[in-house]
């Protein structure tokens, strides 16, 4: 499996922070943002990543990572995501580096106090289809929000301001092969891009899109609420432990399996 960390995008909700850099090269506590979801794809195993960026500073990117040896990456990739596309056309860019691989996304403001390791493995055992994390947050109306009936997921909303359930769907994805045949099928959305829930909705109207439910915090941290807590999170406790062992998520198939 491989990897990809999409850190495009104008940061325009963290204005005037991210006027002159790129949000996520903004501190969490001791470290850029960046390093905490390339930190969670390498604890799943991952040693081969994509860093799509786009917008100001994507030459930090490369003085900051280089080649990716402080996360003991065989290889870090960079691509570049001209203009404002969204989430699933920034992954569009990932294809030739793919090969045929199946891959593990991280959205680059995610941070987590466990990991993702235990959903990786379990999707590497069948390979196909997409696996999702999912997390019991306050306000589930800031994101993607599953909707249940029973214990599988039947649609998925984009940031609905009536959310039906309590679960966010966070921006950790693992994708099969055939994902970028599905995001050429996506039209984009009200708000003029091509949407990460609209692909994953696809998986699920085919029977193959799977969750887990994270152990531990996530928060992303895009918006100033959401950095200061990120930071608090960081300072209090850490992120990214070591706790693959002790995960106790239970995956289930959404699927007409
Ligand atoms: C994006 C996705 C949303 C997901 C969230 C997780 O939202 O569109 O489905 O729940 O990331 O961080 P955005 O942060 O781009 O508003």
């Amino acid at each position: 499996m491989k990897g990809v960390v999409l850190a495009g995008g104008t940061g325009s909700r963290l204005f005037p922070l991210t006027r002159v850099t790129n949000k996520h090269l903004l501190p969490i506590y001791d470290k850029p943002m960046i390093f905490y979801p390339l930190q969670t794809l390498a604890d799943a195993g991952i040693r081969d990543i994509l860093l799509v960026t786009g917008g100001h500073s994507a030459g930090d990117f490369l003085r900051l990572l280089g080649n990716g040896k402080d996360f003991n990456l065989r290889h870090l990739s960079y691509a570049y995501q001209e203009g404002e596309g969204g989430i699933a056309d920034a992954l569009r860019l990932a294809e030739h580096f793919a090969e045929g691989h199946s891959i593990c996304v991280a959205l680059g403001d995610n941070i987590l106090e466990m990991n993702i390791t235990q959903g990786c493995q379990e999707f590497e055992r069948t390979g196909h289809g997409a696996h999702i994390f999912l997390k019991e947050v306050p306000h589930p109306e800031r994101f993607g929000v599953p909707v249940f009936e029973g214990d599988r997921i039947v649609r998925i909303e984009e940031k609905p301001k009536q959310p039906k359930s309590n679960f966010a769907v966070t921006g950790f994805y693992v994708y099969d092969t055939t994902v970028f045949e599905k995001i050429r099928t996506l039209r984009p959305s009200g708000r003029g891009e091509l949407e990460i829930t609209d692909l994953n909705n696809y998986y699920l109207a085919e029977g193959s899109l799977r969750h887990s439910v994270l152990d531990g915090w996530w928060t992303d941290a895009g918006t100033f609420e959401s950095l200061l807590l990120a930071n608090n999170l960081v300072a209090k406790g850490g992120a990214n432990k070591a706790g693959a062992q002790r995960a106790t998520a239970k995956t289930k198939n959404a699927s007409k399996e």
